[in-house]
């Protein structure tokens, strides 16, 4: 790690000139979080909130109490708020290592706490995924179940917070937007988001009215993502952790159910997705592939059910690839398919399956962290979104697990080893962590 103080002064001018409210620069660093970059063995942003602009804010990262090394901080309003947020990329760490760090600024409160970086060879750890989270009961309640549960890292697939509640649509106006929900919901998760990476995607309710053309201004104040996506998408990154192979994409650019974003990359996602899922899958430390995004590929809830445009552009992609998991939220629900190839469900999945992964894909929807639950799942009959928006009736021949309340998933990854295959074994969470599925997936 090579950041020196003079680094920190070089970086410092951006403070933006805000109101400040009174009473704000005393006020502690809040909504602290975590995003690794992308080479998660080496690069975490530590991120933060304040009231309002604050003197000389400071992180300071090292092994242990004494910490050591100032990193540079970059500071940023958001529209309609007057919040400031904080943002400080440690970079040349070292694999698989505990680090301290700590917060503060002229006149306030410090804040500390602690991350670890990804290791440097291929580790048995667990990573929790989930989208649709809000600010509510059931929200806090996950938030503790994380911390229970203690994951390495959360894959946390889009509709994060509801500060547009239009949902990308613009309908109602302004009335819909309550920016201060970001704050909220930052305050919700930072007990789980100060000490594990929360890796974020885009869902339609970060298209937010006014915020950018794209509507993703609002979620790119307050997150710093790795930025080795595709060209002109920060919104999509990849990165690897211990045997697994992640990719976040951007599902409003291929969804044709919610089309406000449709199309803005053209084919450039898709290239984009093809290249890093071949480079994933040739090196040698890696098992297993990992994809998420917001819209469901294969859902039967009758809310959105299942998005056609995704289907038609990603689907030949993840199968050419033999992408393990796919992991969607939108639809409130639980619900997991059988392994599908070719759009077809290709082995027989039920709970507690173990199933070899290079046969086919399962795709999860785990919209459940929060939000109301969605009442009604399609089966035997759902439908897909086609390309000019249309409902089309569907068989639900691909559900495996449908489950209608509130949960979490969690992935215990163990790499291969002498001669034993590498396994995923998805455990899925209800609020109070009564178990609503499992199922194993093995490779090698
Ligand atoms: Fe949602
Ligand atoms: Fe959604």
């Amino acid at each position: 790690m090579s950041t020196s103080r003079r680094g920190l002064l070089a970086g410092a001018a951006v403070t933006p000139l805000l109101w400040t409210p009174p009473g704000a620069s005393a006020a502690p660093p809040r909504g602290v979080h975590l995003v690794y970059g992308a080479d998660a063995r080496r690069t975490m942003t530590i991120s933060w909130a304040t009231p309002g602009s604050v003197a000389r804010p400071e992180v300071e990262v090292g092994r242990d109490r004494g910490l050591g090394m100032s990193v540079p901080v970059r500071s940023t309003g958001s529209r309609r708020t007057g919040t400031v947020y904080h943002h400080a990329t440690v970079r040349g760490l070292e694999p698989g290592t505990r680090y301290r760090y700590r917060i503060t600024h002229r006149g306030g409160a410090l804040r500390t706490g602690t991350f670890t970086t990804a290791p440097a060879r291929p580790v048995p750890f667990r990573f929790a995924a989930f989208g649709d989270m809000g600010v509510n009961a059931a929200a806090a309640a996950h938030v503790a179940l994380m911390n229970k549960q203690q994951p390495d890292l959360a894959f946390v697939v889009g509709d994060l917070c509801y500060a547009d509640s239009s949902g990308g649509t613009g309908a109602g106006g302004p009335q819909t937007q309550d920016f201060a929900t970001w704050d909220r919901w930052l305050r919700q998760i930072e007990p789980s988001a100060r000490t594990t990476p929360w890796m974020t995607t885009v869902g339609n309710h970060e298209m937010e009215a006014g915020n950018g053309e794209l509507g993703y201004d609002g979620y790119l104040d307050r997150f710093r993502l790795p930025g080795n996506g595709v060209q002109g998408a920060p919104v999509t990154y990849s990165f690897t952790w211990s045997n697994v192979g992640f990719v976040a994409l951007d599902g409003n650019d291929a969804s044709s159910e919610i089309d406000r974003n449709n199309g803005y990359l053209g084919a450039a996602q898709d290239r984009w997705l093809d290249r890093r899922l071949r480079e994933l899958r040739a090196d040698p430390d890696v098992d297993f592939l990992v994809v998420g995004f917001h819209n469901c590929v294969y859902c039967t809830n009758l809310v959105h059910g299942s998005d056609g445009g995704i289907r038609a552009r990603w689907e030949p992609i993840f199968d050419r690839h033999g992408v393990d998991l796919v992991v969607n939220g939108h639809n409130h629900c639980y619900e997991r398919s059988h392994p599908m190839r070719a759009g077809a469900p290709v082995v027989e999945a039920g709970r507690g399956a173990v199933v070899d992964s290079r046969r086919g894909t399962t795709y999860l929807t785990a919209g459940g962290a929060g939000q109301a639950v969605y009442p009604t799942g399609g089966l035997p009959l759902s439908y897909v979104t086609d390309e000019d928006g249309l409902r089309i009736p569907e068989a639900t021949t691909y559900a495996s697990v449908v489950e209608n309340t509130h949960s979490l998933a969690f992935l215990d990854v163990t790499p291969r080893s002498a001669g034993r295959p590498a396994t995923m074994r998805l455990t899925a969470l209800a609020t109070d962590g009564t178990r609503i599925d499992r199922v194993t997936l093995r490779r090698g």
